[in-house]
């Protein structure tokens, strides 16, 4: 399949690729698309022949359920039984904007589309991009991110390009996108609303909006607990080299570990803030993807800095940890993923891998 690629101007043409976007939707063709979280990879979501296509073009496993895209609030109520007093506060104070809800579903919404559950996730976009696209296929959006199962989501139209070239219909280039971590997913049907993926959207402005919120508990790696959130079970954002993440005291240790490395001649990925690549020695081994100085740009660029290495090519990843308030939780998250939970830590002056298992060989001698 051809992937035709339109870059919006910003302009009075835009009009002609949204007309022609919302065409091919109607016909039952996956089309990307930009959003203030990252990009996705749309079908009409009520029709289940054109939701299989996008399954096949991301090779995401048949489990893992879609979230509707709407561009009206109006739009919310062909795909819910109802609202509960949460959701309600929930649509009023963050949508729209980078949060996806978890509702009951309504029976229109195709159990492929919602993996066989009784709920869905709804979203409205606050990119106006996204909003203008929906308003064009006039059906709610099914969309996961536009990469390929396991890969980071991407967070420009190149690196949807690199994923899904010849496999959808057509991709709309709008630029970067603003948030660069997917969406905050809010259960609203258990008793107390349950985040079970952080995002732009966060704890912090969720408790104060609603009150009483809890953090789903297999959000942090515990195999003990199954995610609410089927996707959040997969090993995900994951460059294709081994990724250690350190966390607390253990970040000081950073320029010590990169030095270890580059005595032993490893080339060695470093994920970390330009206040830190200041500090690390300086060595053609040493492959740098930073960030600037606050975390807001950490979030924004974390996708692309993880994809960088598959093009630079370390043997192996040190990333730097971030405090966990804020949008800390959600980078932090997206980070231990991409680490598969391999997590060092320092415990009484010692370096240690939390799952249990040895360090890297480099660290120890
Ligand atoms: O920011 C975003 O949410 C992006 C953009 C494109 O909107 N989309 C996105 O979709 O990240 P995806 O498919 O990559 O992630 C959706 C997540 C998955 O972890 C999925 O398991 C969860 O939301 N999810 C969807 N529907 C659910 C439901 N009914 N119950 C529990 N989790 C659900
Ligand atoms: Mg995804």
């Amino acid at each position: 399949m051809k992937t035709c690629y339109w870059k919006l101007q910003g302009n009075s043409e835009d009009a002609e690729i949204f007309r022609k976007a919302g065409e091919l939707i109607r016909q039952g063709e996956v089309v990307a698309f930009p959003t203030e979280t990252v990009y996705g990879l749309g079908a009409n979501g009520l029709n289940p022949e054109a939701v299989a296509k996008i399954f096949a073009a991301k090779g995401r496993p048949q489990d893992n359920p879609l979230i509707m895209h709407i561009a009206r609030k109006e739009d919310i109520a062909q795909l819910t039984t109802g609202l509960n007093a949460n959701a309600e506060k929930i649509m009023e104070h963050f949508m729209p904007g980078p949060l996806t809800m978890i509702v009951p579903k309504a029976p229109i919404v195709p159990d492929v589309t919602s993996a066989g559950l009784d709920t869905v996730g709804v979203r409205f976009p606050g990119n106006k991009y996204a909003q203008e696209f929906i308003r064009a296929c006039g059906c709610p959006i099914a969309a996961p991110s536009a990469n390929i199962s396991g890969r980071p989501s991407p967070t420009n139209a190149q690196d949807v390009l690199e994923d899904m070239d010849g496999k959808i219909a057509a991709i709309i280039d709008g630029g970067a996108c603003g948030v660069g971590l997917e969406s905050t997913v809010v259960d609203t049907t258990s008793p107390i609303p349950t985040i079970c993926r952080p995002g732009g959207v966060t704890y912090e402005m969720l408790t104060e909006a609603l009150g009483a919120m809890e953090i789903d508990p297999a959000l942090m790696g515990d195999k003990n607990f199954k995610p609410k959130a089927p996707g959040m079970k997969y090993r995900h954002y994951a460059p294709k080299e081994p990724v250690y993440l350190l966390e607390g005291e253990a970040v000081a240790l950073l320029p010590e570990l990169v030095a270890k490395a580059v005595a032993q001649g490893i080339k060695i990925g470093v994920l970390c803030s330009s206040a830190m690549a200041a500090q690390l020695p300086q060595s053609p081994q040493v492959l740098l993807s930073c960030w600037g100085d606050s975390r807001e740009q950490l979030a924004g660029d974390l996708f692309y800095l993880l994809r960088d290495f598959d093009r630079t090519k370390p043997e192996v990843i040190l990333a730097q940890g971030v405090s966990e308030d804020g949008i800390g939780l959600a980078i932090m998250n997206r980070l231990r993923k991409a680490a598969g939970y391999q997590i060092i830590t320092l415990e009484k002056g010692t370096l240690i891998l939390k799952n249990g298992k040895q360090l890297p060989g480099f660290m120890i001698e």
